[in-house]
């Protein structure tokens, strides 16, 4: 069961030359400049790479129809991961080797990240991901870069909104040990917890995909916390939160950024209701820059709004086309210098200054489930 999805896209009107043009080496054959993108377009959390995909699309196009860049046309080769370990690696190794990309964009998750960052440092090839929030994607090596916040600022964020808005002091954890995501954003919400005066009654594991949370909720019922931090993926989330609710647990569960999905609330209903999650967009809300994309995403993609993951996608092909430019080449290494260089650039999700660690400083916002949506409540600056 190999299911492959290739989108070969975003060439809109541009002339794919079959010839020879190889100045710039591999990766600008026809005439055009190859950026791999990897993405979770089916399985579990195909929310998150559908959506990350559109944003992705959509800049890649605006820039085409804006005359391409290095006086080229860029080509988007996406490959699907099907939100499954060993995808990652199997697509992205295809990209590089077959396909000869010059620069690769993804993934969403950290897990799946964290497979395909050795592949394109091995073969510096700069990989951007547009929303993997685990330390440890950007440390793999030089090449590789991200244009969201990590967690240990949303693991303070919502520590932080635990107790000073929901005025919590006594908090259960709720980690998926199968990924890199949440066991990172458990401990950093942890540590500002407890650093902050607060107690963590209890501590209980998931497995990403399982169906029964019942026997770990009923213990964390038992320990009466003010609120749980879950902090899983939406699927996860939405059938914790319907379980909860049957189990009587009836204090506010907190999530972070993997909670963003419309499926959330499709799946968990009134379960959802009132429970609070932080993530990086929300379409009510930014800057000029910010309702620009808005109004063209809503256009490009039949009405439909972009949430967080559109956002940071259209993110990540911005910031990497913009190093492109200013490398003047799509060398691996050039590019990789003109990212790192990254300052004070005009993103959908606020500007983007790249760290000496290839992290951006970002603020967060804090979103509450109510009527189905997701309502904005505020922004936290770093
Ligand atoms: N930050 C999550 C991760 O690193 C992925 C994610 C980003 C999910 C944005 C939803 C929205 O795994």
């Amino acid at each position: 069961m190999k299911k492959r999805t290739w989108w070969l896209s975003a060439l809109l009107g541009a002339a794919l030359f079959t010839g020879c043009n190889k100045q710039d080496g591999g990766g600008t054959a026809g005439g055009t400049i190859k950026i791999g993108e990897f993405a979770s377009l089916t399985g579990k959390e195909a929310t998150f790479g559908i959506s990350s995909h559109e944003g992705t699309l959509m800049a890649i196009e605006e820039i085409n129809v804006a005359g391409g860049v290095l006086g080229k046309k860029l080509e988007l080769l996406t490959e699907d991961t099907q939100s499954k370990p060993g995808e990652p690696a199997t697509v992205v190794n295809k990209l590089v080797a077959r396909d000869g990309v010059v620069a690769m964009l993804g993934e969403v998750a950290s897990s799946r990240s964290l497979e395909a960052a050795p592949i394109c440092q091995q073969n510096k090839i700069p990989m951007v991901s547009p929303s993997s929030t685990n330390p440890k994607v950007t440390q793999t090596g030089d090449y590789i870069f991200r244009v969201c916040f990590i967690d240990p600022f949303q693991g303070t964020v919502m520590a932080n909104f635990a107790m000073r808005t929901l005025k919590a002091k006594k908090v259960a954890v709720f980690t998926d040990v199968k990924s890199d995501y949440s066991k990172g954003l458990a401990q950093f919400f942890k540590e500002q917890f407890v650093k902050g005066g607060g107690q963590v009654v209890t501590e209980l594991d998931f497995n990403g995909g399982d169906k029964d949370f019942k026997a770990q909720l009923t213990a964390i019922k038992a320990a009466s916390p003010d609120a749980v931090f879950v902090p899983g993926y939406y699927t996860d989330a939405a059938l914790i939160s319907i379980q909860a609710k049957q189990l009587g647990l009836n204090v506010p569960l907190l999530g972070g950024d993997g909670w963003e999905s419309e499926k959330l609330t499709e799946i968990g209903k009134d379960a959802v209701e009132g429970h609070y999650f932080s993530t990086h967009y929300h379409p009510d809300v930014g800057s000029e820059k910010a309702k620009k994309f808005l109004e063209n995403y809503r256009k490009r993609w039949n009405g439909k709004t972009p949430d967080a993951l559109a956002a940071c996608g259209y993110d990540s092909a911005i910031v990497l086309v913009d190093a492109i430019k200013r490398a003047g080449t799509t060398d691996g290494t050039k590019v990789r210098d003109a990212l790192a260089a990254t300052k004070d650039f005009d993103a959908v999700t606020g500007r983007i200054t790249l760290s000496p660690q290839r992290d951006a400083i970002k603020s967060a916002v804090i979103l509450q489930v109510k009527g189905g949506k997701f309502a904005y409540l505020e922004t936290v600056s770093p």
